[in-house]
């Protein structure tokens, strides 16, 4: 166990983490960051519970041994699908004092204030609806918020393929909106529940009514982490805050960057590491 101080990590299978880092550091810009993308082996989206799980551990292990004494898990299929096990089994025995917080939760909890029908889309990789998670969070905190979960499997490989504002991604666009809204037409609010989607939000606002709220989750999820910190100033202590941010991705350093600059809006440096 060590107090040492050091960066937010943040985590994601790939590019998408990029939406939810960009929102922090809007917020956050006194902190020290380090992104890790494991682009080597996203999509996570249509990996078992199994997979996602050891991938994400073997990240949350990396991010600790570079120092970062909290992780966000920025991807929603990992939050999903990794973030109790993490959090309750390895934790406890890798160090107690350190943090891993997802995405989900702070999604779910800002959507009780946005319905007024009560009805919510969730829009999200195959994973993260087979989970369930989003239907349980909501439930514990809306209990009168029905819930449709929508899988959207071609979403995220347009998107990491940089096909995202063809004009061959428009079909696959309005097939998952029109296919969500055909199951519950009483649906005023979607949940974009993946970080890619910030990417594709002017083909979704094309192809849904425009009575319809779309809620990207960086918002929110940076103003929830700003909250954690208030409530955990021993956490905030143990930050270090140079304003400093590295990128890291399990693929090629160069294309990295070159695809990380269509996320964040300006262009970075990144470096190789290998996760195992
Ligand atoms: N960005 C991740 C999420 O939020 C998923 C991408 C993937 O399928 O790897 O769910």
């Amino acid at each position: 166990m060590t107090n040492d101080k050091g960066p937010i990590g943040i985590f994601d299978s790939g590019y998408g983490g990029l939406t939810v880092l960009r929102q922090i550091r809007k917020l956050m810009p006194q902190y020290d960051y380090l992104y890790l993308g494991d682009n080597a082996r996203a999509p996570y989206g249509t990996r078992s519970f199994e997979v996602v799980y050891q991938f994400t551990l073997q990240a949350v292990r990396q991010l600790f041994q570079m120092g970062c004494p909290l992780v966000i898990l920025a991807c929603n299929t990992a939050s999903a699908k990794a973030l109790r096990s993490i959090q309750q089994r390895d934790l406890p025995l890798i160090d107690p004092s350190r943090r891993v917080l997802g995405v989900v939760r702070p999604t779910a909890e800002c959507v009780g204030d946005i319905t007024r029908s009560r009805h919510i889309g969730i829009m999200a990789t195959p994973g993260t609806i087979r989970s369930a998670t989003y239907d349980i969070e909501i439930q514990k905190l809306h209990p009168d918020i029905h819930v449709t979960g929508q899988a959207c499997p071609m979403w995220v490989p347009l998107i990491e393929n940089m096909e995202h504002q063809s004009p061959g991604a428009d079909y696959f666009v309005q097939k998952y909106i029109d296919e969500l809204l055909q199951r519950d037409p009483l649906i005023d609010t979607i949940i974009l529940g993946c970080t890619h989607y910030p990417l594709l939000l002017d083909k979704i606002r094309q192809f849904t009514p425009s009575h319809i709220q779309l809620i990207s989750q960086g918002h929110y999820v940076a103003h929830s982490l700003s909250d954690y910190l208030r409530r955990h100033p021993d956490m905030a202590q143990r930050l270090t805050r140079e304003g400093t941010c590295r990128f890291f991705t399990t693929e090629q350093p160069s294309a990295f960057a070159e695809s990380a600059a269509a996320f964040l809006g300006n262009t970075i440096e990144a470096e190789h590491i290998s996760l195992q």
